[in-house]
This record gives structure tokens, C-alpha cells and sequence, in this order.
């Protein structure tokens, strides 16, 4: 038996580098040992992208890209299809889970440094991925052709209309129509189920090529191929499979837990992961009372609603996300000292804040926008932008630790 499968693998490694590339990525490569939980989100991130195309596409087969038919193929799905209720759940609450899992992974990027050199690409790409995801998780919540789908995708789309000169056009270029219609639910179908996964999926393969080009950094920040033994391995690495194959796994296993027990008992969570308007049928003569994106978008809804005029608010908003593009060069920070354990004072201070701006925002922004809290957001929101554009002085100011040689465990 051994024989035929050692046959087999020759065979094929003949005509496909199927060996080479499981040593290469796998079974040789070496990535620190001193990973903690942090790293657990990469491989998250994976899995629930996995999840999303599977249960995509089997939603795919029974639901209705039509303004008439919508609605009620999603209810259809719910009542009469078998599993269908799981597999839209598993959807949804997917959609939620990708946000923590990402919003987790990038704060393990800026706590340790992550992208700054030589991993600038690796934090590019990863950017690239979140905008493509943000646009995907925004399509998809049209699909289900509630209210809150409806008037959510009004209001967004016309912001684009604040764009001096094109903004108009822009906007009926977007939706198709004058309004949010058919047209606009086709074209969102066809992006959200074939052309935004086609490039998250392409993006997130060239994500990991530039992480393995460079190797994974780590919580101490020590870059381990500056330190190789007599076999030119480097010391404080081990190869991820099995090491890591098997770690991510319990990575899995608390991630299924929690993710099962929101699918089988809070399926909505409160409003959070699906509101409560989107269960009525969208109807375009009845604004909802109070409209809101869903919580992953909501720091940035803060951002936009914290600027009185509307121009500078949509300028506002989408600058507070060109600005993570731009964090690997404005971190002047000592290069050795990338990691947080490292870092001084003054870095802590600012990522604590930061942190605290942001999940504010993030509270902010689903509230409705009473004159207090808008002041509130307006605070937040300028702390948000100082911890990014004071950072090329305070990272040079902040007196930095000792870095040690090698990875401590
Ligand atoms: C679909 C979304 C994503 C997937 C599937 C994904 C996947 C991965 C994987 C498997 C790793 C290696 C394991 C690990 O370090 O945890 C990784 C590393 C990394 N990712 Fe992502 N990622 C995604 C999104 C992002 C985003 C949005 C960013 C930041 C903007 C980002 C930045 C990074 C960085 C900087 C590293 C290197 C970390 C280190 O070596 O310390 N990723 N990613």
C-alpha cells in the first residue's frame, strides 16, 4: 500500500510541484515558537472565509436575485428548504465573525508591529482584503431585501452624491436607477456572490506568498532568520506542521464553541449580526425610524455623522481608512523594538487610546445622533486621527526597551 502511494506521489510530483509546496508552506516552513492566541486569527480568517463561500453558494441555489422575489425566497430558505434556516445562519453570523476575527488579527498587526518592515506588503494586502470585505459584507446585506437593506443602501450610496462634479452621475451609476431597485439588487448579487470573492480569494493567496517571502514576525517582534543554526534553519523556529496544523486546531475548536452557541441560540444576537427591520419586506415609501449600518461599519458611520457638513464627512470617513494604508510609514519608531513588550510608555498610551476611540465610535455610531453623543464622536474621532498623524513624532520621542536576541517563550 505504502509502495502504491509513494508511486502516486512520484508520479504526480513529476508533472505538479505538489511536495515542494507542501514543504515549502507547510512542513518546512519555520515559524517562531513563541507564537501566543493572537495567532490564532490568520487561520480563523481562513476558515471563516471557507465557511462563507460554502454556505454562499447552497444559499445560492434556492435564493431570488429579484426586487418581487427576494424576501420571500430568504423566508422560503428559512422555513422550507432543508437546513436552509442553518445554512443562512451560518451565513450571517459568518459575515459578524469575519469582522472579530480581522478586527482581532489587525490589532495583533499593530501590538506587534507586524507591518512594518520587511512585512509592509503582508499589511498592504490585508488592508486591500478588509476594503473587498467591506464591500462584500455591504452587498451582501442588500440581498435579503429588508428595510433595513433597502434604506441602509439608499444612504450609503448617496453619500457618493456629495462628491463635488461627478457625485451625481457617480451615484446613478452605482444603483442603476434613480433609486435603490431591481437594477441596483442585480448588479449587488452579481458582485457579492462572483467578482468580490474571486479577488478576496486571489488577495488573500498573494497576503500569504509576502508572509512566507519574509516569515512570520511574533510577539517579541525578533525577526528569527537573522538567527540560523549549523543546518541553516533558523533556532527559534519550528516548522508549522505539525507544530502549528495542530495548535490552530484548538484555535477551531473555541472558535466553533462560541460560533455554534451564536448560531443555535442568538442567531440574531440582539439586532447585532441581523437588525430587526430587516425582517419587514423593503418598502420605499417607509423610512425606517433610525437607520444604522451593522456593527462592523459603525466606527466609521461615527466618523462620517461627527462631521457637520456632508462632503467633509464622507472625506472624513473614507480617510479613516486610507490612513491605516499609510501606517507602515508613519511608524518612525526604533526598527528592532516593533513589538509592544518593547515599546515605551508613550506607545502604550497611544494604542490604549486608540483602542478606546475606536470601539466608541464603533458604540457611537449605532446610537442615535443626539447633540452629546455627537460631541462625543467628534472627541473620538479626533483621537482616532491623532493616534495616526502625531505618530511619526511620538514613536520617535518614546523611549524604547531593551530588545532581546532571541525570541523569549
Ligand atoms: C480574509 C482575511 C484575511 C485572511 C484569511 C488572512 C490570513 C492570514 C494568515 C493565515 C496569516 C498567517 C497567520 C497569522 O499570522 O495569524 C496572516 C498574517 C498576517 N496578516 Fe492576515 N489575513 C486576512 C486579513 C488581514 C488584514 C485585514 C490585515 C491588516 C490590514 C492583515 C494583516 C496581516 C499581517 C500584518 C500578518 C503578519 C503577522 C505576523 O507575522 O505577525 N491580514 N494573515
Amino acid at each position: 500500500m505504502s509502495n502504491v502511494m509513494t508511486n502516486l506521489v512520484t508520479w504526480i510530483d513529476q508533472r505538479f510541484p505538489m511536495t515542494k509546496v507542501w514543504n515549502e508552506h507547510l512542513a518546512e516552513y519555520y515559524a517562531p515558537k513563541n507564537f501566543n492566541f493572537w495567532y490564532f486569527f490568520g487561520s480563523l480568517a481562513l476558515l471563516v472565509l471557507v465557511n462563507q463561500i460554502l454556505t454562499g453558494i447552497w444559499l445560492t441555489m434556492h435564493y431570488k436575485p429579484d426586487g418581487e422575489l427576494a424576501f420571500a425566497s430568504v423566508e422560503y430558505i428559512m422555513r422550507d428548504v432543508d437546513w436552509g434556516w442553518l445554512l443562512r445562519y451560518m451565513h450571517s453570523t459568518g459575515a459578524s465573525a469575519f469582522f472579530v476575527v480581522v478586527y482581532l488579527h489587525m490589532f495583533r498587526g499593530l501590538m506587534y508591529g507586524s507591518y512594518r518592515k520587511p512585512r509592509e506588503l503582508i499589511w498592504l494586502f490585508g488592508m486591500v482584503i478588509y476594503v473587498a470585505l467591506m464591500a462584500e459584507a455591504f452587498m451582501g446585506y442588500l440581498l435579503p431585501w429588508g428595510q433595513m437593506s433597502y434604506w441602509g443602501a439608499q444612504v450609503i450610496i448617496s453619500l457618493f452624491g456629495a462628491i463635488p462634479v461627478v457625485g451625481e452621475d457617480l451615484t446613478l451609476w452605482i444603483r442603476g436607477d434613480y433609486v435603490v431597485s431591481d437594477a441596483t439588487l442585480n448588479r449587488f448579487f452579481a458582485l457579492h456572490v462572483i467578482a468580490l470573492p474571486l479577488a478576496i480569494v486571489a488577495l488573500v493567496f498573494v497576503h500569504i506568498v509576502a508572509l512566507h517571502k519574509v516569515g512570520s514576525n511574533n510577539p517579541d517582534g525578533v525577526e528569527i532568520k537573522k538567527n540560523k543554526g549549523a543546518d541553516g534553519k533558523p533556532v527559534d523556529g519550528i516548522p508549522f506542521h505539525p507544530y502549528y496544523t495542530v495548535k490552530d486546531i484548538v484555535g477551531v475548536g473555541v472558535f466553533l464553541i462560541v460560533f455554534c452557541a451564536v448560531i443555535f441560540f442568538a442567531p440574531e444576537l440582539g439586532g447585532y449580526f441581523l437588525e430587526h427591520d430587516n425582517f419587514v419586506p423593503a418598502d420605499p415609501l417607509k423610512t425606517p425610524e433610525h437607520i444604522k449600518p451593522v456593527w462592523y461599519f459603525t466606527p466609521f458611520y461615527a466618523v462620517l455623522r461627527a462631521v457637520p457638513d456632508k462632503f467633509g464627512g464622507v472625506v472624513a470617513m473614507g480617510a479613516a481608512i486610507a490612513v491605516l494604508f499609510v501606517l507602515p510609514w508613519l511608524d518612525r519608531g526604533e526598527e528592532a523594538a516593533k513589538s509592544t513588550r518593547y515599546r515605551g510608555m508613550i506607545w502604550r498610551i497611544a494604542l490604549t487610546v486608540f483602542v478606546i476611540s475606536f470601539v466608541a465610535l464603533g458604540y457611537l455610531g449605532m446610537q442615535p445622533a443626539t447633540p452629546v453623543l455627537t460631541n462625543l464622536a467628534r472627541l473620538f474621532t479626533v483621537l482616532y486621527f491623532l493616534f495616526f498623524l502625531a505618530m511619526p513624532f511620538y514613536t520617535r520621542m518614546d523611549k524604547t526597551k531593551p530588545v532581546p536576541e532571541r525570541v523569549t517563550s
